[in-house]
């Protein structure tokens, strides 16, 4: 059975904060975020966004025209910012986009891991037959956010990518036969109950994703011994790499680490390296990883949605020249878990890859000066705001965040102003 990703949607709040002005307030060298971290704007979330607004509003996209609600049989929202300890993110969304009421629908968490976790459960679901012909809705969406002044600040961001997955995929067939995992406990991000930003373990948490990537491309590789292609490192067989991307650089790093201990292991039988690698790994990154980051340069850390942003962008701007060749995906979550796994694209998939839109949200987000990001990262804690600012002009929504009545979060579409919540 041919399972995958069918459709693409994203979404990005309506208002951005340039590096430049970042680091003229914290009075940083802005080559710090452009060239060491990657970073060259940040999404802003005003008031009316929240994790819920931003994964209805990619939903919204990823269905169009084309998928009705009536096939959607599974609903899943990854996030590590959900509105509610006990109430999902998933269920406001099911009802936003008036999923059918035999739609099973809930969220899940592991951080940025939770969105993977979700597309690989939801081709389960269609491989076991349980599906019945319907499809899954899978969405990732969150909001990153550190104190500010903190060294992670540079790392916020915020979006949402949802994926239509089915059999017979129109974007990209996965390969589930198989994954590598690495899975251990690790204190290198957490965010307790009570509190609405992370901690975080910068540079161990770089470690971390490191060593598990290592873990995990080796789980990878194990399953692959005999393979056809043997002649050629493992990690070349891929025409682009999307790895989890919390800031851009991490990529090209995750990238560094997974080719350069591949091209030696191959070496040992039969690949001639120079003794200095560094320009070859530089240009091999420049090819194959490189064209996967433009968007989250100018976005930010979406956690559980960076890998997808990166796949997202990748295939708006190159889908024509990569139909027919594989992806190689990494996926990330701290705490940890992480999973390696692989992908095709289908051929005809520029067709579907023209609609995503990336790039054109992009360039209609409103910038906003260090004072009005200041004042939105300072919005009090959600359930006190029972009737936030009213969407800009600039808002492309349309679905945004209303407020609370007596601790119910409602939401309300621009269009028709009418709230859904009934
Ligand atoms: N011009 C160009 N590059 C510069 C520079 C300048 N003026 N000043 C510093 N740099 C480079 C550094 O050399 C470093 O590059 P390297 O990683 O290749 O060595 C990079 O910029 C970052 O600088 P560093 O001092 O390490 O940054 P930091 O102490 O502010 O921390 C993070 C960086 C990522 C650890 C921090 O932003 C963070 O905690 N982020 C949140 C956690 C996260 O995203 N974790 C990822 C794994 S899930």
């Amino acid at each position: 059975m041919r399972i995958g990703i069918d459709r693409i949607g994203t979404y990005i709040p309506s208002e951005v904060l340039p590096a430049e002005v970042l680091a003229d307030a914290r009075e940083i060298p802005v080559g710090k975020l452009k060239q060491g971290l990657g970073v060259h704007a940040m999404a802003v979330v005003p008031p009316w966004e929240d994790t819920v607004s931003l994964a209805a509003n990619a939903a919204l996209r990823a269905l169009g025209d084309t998928v009705s609600v009536e096939e959607i049989g599974l609903c899943i929202v990854g996030t590590e910012s959900g509105v509610d300890h006990s109430k999902p993110a998933a269920i406001f969304v099911h009802e936003l986009l008036g999923l059918p009421s035999t739609c099973r629908t809930y969220e899940v968490k592991h951080a940025c891991f939770g969105g993977t976790a979700a597309l690989l459960t939801a081709m389960d679901w269609i491989a076991s037959g349980s599906a019945r012909g319907r499809k899954a809705l899978v969405i990732a969406s969150d909001i990153a956010k550190y104190p500010p002044g903190s060294a992670g600040e540079p790392t916020q961001g915020a979006g949402a990518v949802a994926l239509v997955v089915s059999e017979d995929p129109a974007l990209v067939e996965m390969d589930r036969s198989c994954t590598g995992v690495f899975a251990g406990q690790v204190h290198d991000f957490w965010r307790p109950l009570d509190q609405t930003q992370a901690i975080v373990d910068g540079k161990y948490s770089v470690d971390c994703y490191l060593e598990a990537l290592e873990h995990a491309f080796a789980d990878y590789a194990r399953q692959q011994e005999g393979r056809d292609d043997a002649d050629q490192p493992l990690s070349d067989r891929f025409a682009r790499l999307v790895f989890h991307a919390p800031f851009p650089r991490m990529a090209s790093k995750a990238h560094a680490r997974m080719v350069v201990s591949d091209w030696k292991a191959h070496a040992a039988r039969s690949l001639e390296l120079p003794d200095d690698l560094t320009d070859l790994v530089e240009r091999d990154a420049q090819a194959r990883v490189d064209p996967t980051l433009w968007a989250n340069q100018l976005i930010g850390n979406t956690y559980t949605a960076s890998m997808y942003f990166g796949l997202a962008g990748l295939l708006e701007r190159e889908a024509t020249e990569l139909e027919g060749k594989l992806l190689g995906f990494f996926s990330y979550g701290s705490g940890c878990c992480s999973e390696f796994f692989a992908g095709r694209v289908v051929a005809g998939a520029s067709r579907v890859a023209g609609e995503i839109g990336l790039g054109e949200m992009i360039d209609r987000r409103k910038e906003v000066s260090m004072a009005e990001y200041e004042r939105h990262h300072a919005k009090p804690d959600l359930r006190a705001m029972e009737s936030p600012e009213k969407p800009g002009s600039h808002f492309s929504g349309p679905i945004y965040f209303s407020g609370t009545t007596d601790e119910k979060r409602t939401y309300a579409a621009q269009e028709r102003g009418a709230s859904f919540v009934r």
